[in-house]
């Protein structure tokens, strides 16, 4: 009796019902890199041990596929290892071991365009449940997570955005240097978002100043010169660095400074960066347009050169690596 109501409970404490259909049906039949082997998408989980599971306690990053290619895949793991250094993580797996893991797991879904990968490192498995990394004696576990992930904004007409009152972590608290899986910071400002149908918050910092979205790193563009927020308190994107070298490289003037909520109400044009999305442009913030409401012609340029990039830049990913 007993065992039956073990069986009949485990996993859920809902009746059976059915599956929700998901965004991109194809994701049903996905597989997925946990620990050091490839499971179907319903049978990949990790221990309730796990540091994720009892703290959040790990690190992440999410990379996009062009083309045969991993974009940005070196700057991705640089980013990943100072994530574990700052967050004291032992037994990490060496970069071999991952891109082999990352190659392995795309080659197993036929994925070589148009996919996103959630690449998760967690400090691993307890011995028993409790905060402290003592207890951590398995090893990290990694997680490669591929889908089938066309850009999540609709970067031809733009995006609204809201401003709101949660504020990004300071480097008093949480220091967003470190890409960590403690995100409840980022979904309460998400929350408002969807609340106010935004489809995400710009986030301010302990000053009042934009950091970022909840998300995303932000750009604004007036009287023909970029701005963008010093990464005091928004993560160091890797999108936004890029975006960076493009505006220099397309003979404009960049400038990174505090900018206040004001300064981006009034902006000429605004755009968001991000693996996930790329470079979406926003038409209104707080109920105010921006500009003209429409896509400004520098958010175009910068689109369409970091469009060029994506097709030509990347580590190729090897064909046939054993799954
Ligand atoms: C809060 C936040 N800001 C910005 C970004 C964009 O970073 P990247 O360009 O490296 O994808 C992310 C992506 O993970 C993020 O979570």
């Amino acid at each position: 009796m007993l065992k039956r109501q073990v069986r009949r409970t485990a996993g859920s404490l809902q009746p059976p019902q059915s599956d929700p259909p998901l965004p991109v049906p194809e994701n049903k039949k996905i597989l997925v890199w946990v620990g050091d082997e490839l499971l179907p998408r319903d049978s990949a989980r990790v221990s309730v041990f796990d540091s994720v599971v009892q703290g959040g306690d790990a690190v992440w990053e999410g990379l996009r596929v062009y083309d045969g290619k991993v974009f940005k895949l070196e700057e991705h793991l640089d980013r990943l290892f100072d994530s574990t250094k700052a967050m004291a993580f032992s037994n990490v797996p060496s970069r071999d071991w991952i891109k082999d893991a990352i190659f392995k797991t795309l080659n197993a879904n036929g994925m070589f365009n148009n996919a996103h990968i959630r690449l998760t490192l967690t400090r691993g498995k307890k011995v028993t449940s409790g905060m402290s990394p003592a207890f951590n004696l398995y090893g990290c576990v990694l997680i490669v997570l591929a889908e089938w992930k066309p850009p999540v904004y609709d970067n031809s007409h733009g995006i609204k955005l809201v401003t709101a009152t949660t504020r990004r972590n300071s480097p008093n608290s949480v220091d967003s240097k470190i890409h960590h899986n403690n995100l409840i910071n980022n979904i309460l400002a998400k929350i408002e978002g969807n609340l106010a149908q935004a489809q995400d918050a710009i986030m301010l910092d302990q000053d009042g100043f934009v950091s970022e979205t909840n998300a995303t790193n932000i750009f604004m563009v007036k009287k023909g010169i970029v701005l963008t927020p010093h990464a005091d308190y928004c993560l160091p994107g890797i999108t936004r660095a890029t975006v960076m070298d493009l505006v220099v490289k397309e003979n404009l003037v960049l400038h990174e400074r505090r900018i206040s909520l004001s300064e981006f109400h009034a902006a000429d044009e605004v755009w968001t960066t991000g693996t996930m999305g790329e470079l979406t442009p926003v038409v209104m913030i707080d109920g105010r347009e921006i500009g003209d409401g429409k896509i400004g012609p520098v958010t175009r340029q910068i689109q369409n050169a970091y469009k060029v990039l994506t097709e030509g830049l990347g580590v190729p990913i090897p064909r046939n690596a054993e799954s």
